[in-house]
């Protein structure tokens, strides 16, 4: 039944056609890789190379597993103040800290590149004092009181928690923080009539209101659960991704697995792995919907996503590798082994070189600002 290596249709095809059939497939695997570029644009959060399967669970369903409840949800406007200041994307779901910081469109920037350590520390204390006292402001029980202290640009924390370091200019001798100021400074500058962000006004307690609304807590279970902490992929979104993933890629890997089906390797060999691609491409697709719309199983869906993901990256290696092999007599597969080899040194290089770093980076940069956040919390508590 097995066609030998020499009798396979395949190696009896002219040079030159073997030739496309190479560069074929070397171009899906390039189309490949660059997919996976895309998934860790798109979907990984944390600085790991492909996302997590907490990131794709909450991709399709908005949940996260939760055993103890989570901080109590904050208002969109205090998210994106005491938001990170780095490595999330600077709009409404991000944050906006950079704009106390390098975007403040003032010379923080160049100043403080230029500053040593001790000024370096100063003024990131300053600015972190306007972020926290326009923290305690937007806490305010009462809103007729916040919008008071907004109107006369007038905000007296109490005294136990009001930072210690702020910026000079933003607050009286007598104590009270000029809250409107450092809104108009820092925020309005972009969010105003005439100015880049003109659509979403930050120029009246009105309108910074409406950012004000604190959205509900999620309940988690006794024990812990599946909790709804966002919105998951929208349907629109995720119809569009289908048609995308099944139309295109089902022709591309057909067609390596009709050339991987037609190779010499042993037959059970090849009724395994030549529909394997496609399969799990299928399941991969069918995977998304079920986690998208089963309310109850859906993070058990998700979790599998990665999984079949997983097979078809691999089935389409090895079919790749697998295929171009064996169009080749002995020479050439020495040949082609040797060009392997210095692809995967030079892959090796460039993933030490600037894979790694940037990924550290993005690891580092979150976590960093949390350390301002939590020194600010310090100076608030003592
Ligand atoms: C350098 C310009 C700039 C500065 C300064 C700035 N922002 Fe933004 N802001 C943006 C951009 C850009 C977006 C994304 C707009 C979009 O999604 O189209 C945005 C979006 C927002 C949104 C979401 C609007 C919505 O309804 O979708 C809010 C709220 C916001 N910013 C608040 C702030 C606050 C608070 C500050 C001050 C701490 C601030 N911004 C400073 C540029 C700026």
């Amino acid at each position: 039944m097995a066609l030998s290596q020499e009798l396979s249709p395949l190696r009896q095809l002219p040079g030159p056609a073997r030739l496309v059939l190479t560069v074929f497939l070397l171009a899906v695997g390039l189309g490949y890789l660059a997919a996976l570029v895309q998934l860790h644009l798109q979907d990984s959060r944390g600085g790991t190379l492909l996302p997590t399967v907490a990131d794709v669970i909450l991709k399709y369903t908005g949940k996260q597993w939760l055993e103890t409840a989570p901080p109590p949800a904050v208002s969109q406007l205090e998210r994106l103040i005491m938001g990170p200041i780095e490595g999330v994307p600077w709009n409404g779901t991000g944050s906006m800290a950079a704009a106390f910081f390098h975007k403040d469109g003032a010379g923080f920037k160049r100043e403080y590149e230029q500053a040593d350590e001790a000024t370096k520390e100063r003024l990131m204390a300053e600015r972190n004092g306007e972020r926290e006292a326009l923290r305690l402001w937007i806490r305010l029980e009462d809103d007729a009181q916040r919008r008071a202290a907004y109107e006369a640009d007038r905000f007296v924390p109490p005294p136990e928690a009001a930072p210690k370091i702020i910026t000079p200019h933003y607050r009286d001798p007598d104590g009270a923080i000029k809250v409107r100021s450092i809104l108009t400074d820092r925020c309005a500058r972009c969010h105003a009539a005439g100015a880049e962000q003109e659509n979403y006004p930050l120029e009246t307690y009105d309108q910074i209101a409406k950012y004000l609304v604190v959205p509900p807590t999620p309940v988690v279970p006794p024990g812990g659960g599946w909790v709804s902490v966002a919105t998951p992929i929208s349907l629109e979104k995720l119809a569009q991704s289908t048609h995308a993933h099944l139309l295109s890629f089902a022709v591309l890997f057909s067609a390596t697995g009709f050339l991987f089906a037609l190779t010499g390797y042993p037959a059970l060999v090849r009724y395994l792995l030549a529909p394997a691609v496609l399969l799990a491409l299928v399941a991969d697709v069918s995977l998304w919907w079920l986690a998208r719309l089963s309310d109850h199983y859906g993070p058990y869906f998700a979790m599998i996503i990665p999984l079949t993901g997983g097979i078809a990256g691999t089935a389409l290696v090895l079919q790749i590798l697998l295929t171009t092999f064996h169009l080749y007599t002995a020479r050439g597969k020495t040949i082609l082994a040797c060009l392997l080899l210095l692809a995967v040194i030079f892959g090796t290089a460039v993933y030490v070189q600037y894979v790694q770093p940037a990924l550290q980076a993005k690891r580092i940069q979150p976590h960093a600002a949390k350390l301002v956040d939590t020194t600010s919390e310090r100076g608030r508590n003592n």
